[in-house]
């Protein structure tokens, strides 16, 4: 058994309103404290509310995006000082639907991860095919680029600070999850690049969760796949399923 530490997050992504910001935190306050890292990403409004919520619990509050910039004149974004004067410290970065939606670059995405752990942060980083990508075999060429940009702005011991996540675009709210074979394909070839690219000890100690159609119900056959170190959870994070997601992947690991 590995010794990575499970982690799962919840990206509520652009859902909720202050209600359910309040009511989903007595959810979230009843996920066990166990083997498995937890963190949650609210929209950037309420950011501050969750995170208060939940100061003295085990649950940590993460962003699900921030600018690569130091503070100024950039209208409509939030910089890293931000999100710490929040008390955050994690930010999802490279998320698909900012990629493919917002048309950010890799690029982009690499230079906001470099930030953020600049200043201390942990940065869950997404990466993850097309089912076009996918079908014409690129899956390892598009993630390794992906990756290969972020690695391109890295020191070796900022890994660290990263989890990688696995997020298959085809599998993202659509309700088909890759199968434990995928997905275990794929993380294992993720980690073989971290080897090769960055060392043996990145490889090792570096998280990769999956994400996509993540439920209580397909959690555990991927959970067990030794290269899956947890998740990276949209719709399901919403509903009280999500402490069960928790749960299942804690006893799996065990
Ligand atoms: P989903 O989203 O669980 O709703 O498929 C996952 C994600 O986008 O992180």
């Amino acid at each position: 058994m590995s010794t990575r530490r499970p982690v799962v997050g919840g990206n509520f992504k652009c859902n909720g309103d202050f209600n359910f910001i309040k009511t989903h935190t007595e959810v979230l306050k009843t996920i066990p404290k166990n083997n498995v890292d937890v963190y949650v990403a609210p929209s950037a409004i309420h950011l501050k509310t969750l995170a208060d919520n939940l100061k003295g619990t085990h649950i940590e509050v993460a962003a699900q995006n921030v600018y690569y910039e130091k503070p100024g004149a950039w209208t409509g974004e939030l910089n890293v000082e931000q999100l710490l004067d929040c008390g955050l410290k994690t930010v999802i970065i490279g998320h698909s639907e900012r990629r493919r939606i917002m048309g950010e670059t890799n690029e982009q995405s690499a230079k906001k991860a470099a930030r953020a752990i600049s200043l201390g942060m942990t940065v869950a980083f997404c990466i993850g095919e097309t089912l076009e990508e996918r079908k014409a075999g690129k899956v390892d060429e598009v993630n390794f680029a992906q990756l290969e940009a972020l690695r391109a702005v890295l020191k070796e011991a900022d890994w660290k600070n990263i989890i990688i996540a696995y997020e298959p675009v085809w599998s993202i709210g659509t309700g088909v999850v890759a199968t434990p074979e995928q997905a275990q394909e794929v993380h294992a070839s993720l980690r073989k690049w971290l080897a090769e690219k960055v060392s043996k000890a990145v490889a090792d100690a570096t998280r990769i969760q999956y994400g996509g159609s993540v439920n209580a119900a397909n959690c555990a056959a991927l959970g067990k796949c030794p290269d899956i170190d947890g998740f990276l959870v949209g719709g399901a994070s919403l509903k009280p399923e999500f402490v069960q997601i928790v749960t299942t992947l804690g006893e799996v690991k065990k």
